[in-house]
């Protein structure tokens, strides 16, 4: 598990095994525009603050990835303990 905090609000939330950042998120009320959900689109793609991602997407390249400011909350996931989202 990791944690992810909005920049907006504050506010953590704890991303269990097996759940998506973007399924946490909409359940507590906070809308990421989604369509695809499988990492190829980029639609839910939201700029990341602190912390580094674990991208499990296809829509980044290799550059945009290692540049850690974004990823695909969708199905990416998280390398550091906590991500801080510009959200
Ligand atoms: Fe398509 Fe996340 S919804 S990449």
């Amino acid at each position: 598990p990791f944690e992810v905090k909005l920049a907006s609000s504050g506010k953590c939330y704890t991303i269990p095994a097996g759940v998506t950042v973007l399924k946490v998120l909409n359940d507590a009320g906070v809308f990421v525009p989604a369509s695809c959900e499988q990492g190829v689109c980029g639609t839910c793609l939201t700029r990341v603050l602190d912390g580094v991602p674990d991208h499990r997407d296809l829509y980044l390249t290799e550059e945009e990835q290692a540049a850690n400011d974004q990823f695909t909350p969708c199905c990416s996931r998280s390398r550091s303990a906590t991500l801080l989202l510009d959200l």
